[in-house]
């Protein structure tokens, strides 16, 4: 089969693999339609974390499942799939509790395993032509009878939609409160739409990239630019001074200011500064336990120089850390089903699978217009 492959920094080839196939026998294994490129695959690609060289990319997948192993009960061949791109078990302590993103059975020794992912265990991504999916009866979200008309919105149930509701979930938006949302990436602009799905009554997006500041604004969004670093001030004089009620963190450990240098407090610290006093802040961007190629010394350890201060003299919350998308995704499908809610409006890019290193490359630039990629395998 064929498949996108990391080579080291910089350097992803789309190959010639040998095909995924049924390794137990509750796997099944799914042909894929439609994968897409994340921003969480630009901190891969940018040799920014221990990916292997060799391993295949892609952890946002959807597609038809082909075959079933002999275990497998619920999913059956034909089914149009969309696969979390946390793979859970179903039955350790934490999957009970519906945190699969901290699967304790998956990736042995640590909490959460995914496919094509620094890290997370040793799963092939699904930017390929097939994908082996384990646990499946509990990990297949089965797709509506329109999986096929919508499959560019169903897609974005791998990851990026429940991120960005994850994000507005942990920051505790409720109906009209207001939030600043810092990244206007794929999961800022899915944690906007999030939020107006809570009912908040205001929300502010910042970023610098103008393309992506327009979706926010299609989004019904209050875009924020950034570009003379007076992001945080403008939304101060938005909420009164006071800051918003609640705030996402979109951006991750490679924040950078307005000059594009990449400065790893920049996005907490004016979370702190810009959310009220006993407000929520979510944190979904990736921050790293360690990041040796980091210039900030600090950052190198994966630490940065956090206003504490500010933070506990506010009475802040701060919740963090990888979406348990099988906790979202069933209820955003059938916002999508019922139309409530068009992910794909995000989307810039169709493309096919040979077209993964340019499709890489202007993705990790942030050129104009490059917001969201959908490879489609076999087309
Ligand atoms: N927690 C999870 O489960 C999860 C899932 C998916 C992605 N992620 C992470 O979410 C983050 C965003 O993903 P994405 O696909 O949107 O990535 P992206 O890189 O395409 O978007 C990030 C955006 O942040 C902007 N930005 C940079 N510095 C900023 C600053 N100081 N203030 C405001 N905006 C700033 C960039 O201009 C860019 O538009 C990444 O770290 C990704 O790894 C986490
Ligand atoms: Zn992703
Ligand atoms: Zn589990």
């Amino acid at each position: 089969m064929k498949a996108v492959v990391y080579n080291g920094p910089f350097d992803v080839q789309v190959k010639d693999v040998p095909d995924a196939k049924i390794e137990r026998p509750t796997d099944v294994l799914v042909k894929i339609t439609a994968t897409n490129i994340c921003g969480s695959d630009l901190h891969m690609y940018e040799g920014r974390t221990n990916m292997e060289a060799g391993r295949i990319l892609g952890h946002e997948n959807m597609g038809e499942v082909i075959e079933a192993g002999k275990a497998v009960d619920r999913i059956k061949v034909g089914d149009m799939v969309c696969l979390p791109f946390n793979i859970g078990c179903g039955f350790c302590a934490n999957c009970e509790r519906g945190l699969t993103g901290y699967c304790l059975t998956v990736n042995p020794g640590s909490a959460g395993g995914a496919y094509g992912f620094a890290g997370m265990g040793p799963y092939s991504g699904g930017q390929a032509e097939l994908l082996r999916v384990p646990y499946a009866d509990f990990n297949c979200l089965v797709l509506p009878p329109d999986a096929q008309e919508k499959e560019n919105d169903y897609v974005m149930l791998s990851d990026i939609f429940p991120t960005g509701y994850h994000a507005t979930e942990l920051a505790g938006v409720k109906p009209g409160d207001t939030v600043v949302i810092y990244g206007a990436g794929p999961v800022g602009l899915m944690a906007a739409l999030s939020a107006q799905l809570r009912g908040a009554s205001q929300v502010m997006v910042v970023d610098t990239h103008k393309d992506r500041l327009a979706l926010a604004e299609q989004l019904g969004a209050t875009a924020i630019d950034d570009t003379e670093g007076h992001g945080a001030e403008r939304v101060l004089e938005l909420t009164n001074g006071q800051g918003a009620d609640c705030g996402c963190e979109c951006v991750g450990y490679q924040c950078c200011n307005m000059h594009g240098k990449e400065v790893p407090n920049l996005t907490m610290n004016n979370l702190v500064k810009t959310v009220k006093a006993t407000g929520g802040i979510g944190v979904v961007g990736v921050f790293l336990p360690e990041d040796p190629s980091a210039k900030d010394a600090l950052a190198k350890h994966g630490q940065i120089a956090f206003d504490m201060g500010k933070f506990w003299f506010k009475g802040q919350r701060i919740a963090t850390g990888q979406a348990n998308v099988k906790a979202y995704n069933r209820k955003l499908c059938n916002l999508i089903q019922a139309g409530k809610a068009k992910p794909s409006q995000i989307v810039s890019h169709e493309m096919r699978l040979e077209q993964a290193p340019e499709a890489y490359k202007s993705f990790d630039a942030r050129s104009a217009g490059w917001t969201k990629i959908v490879l489609r395998p076999g087309k």
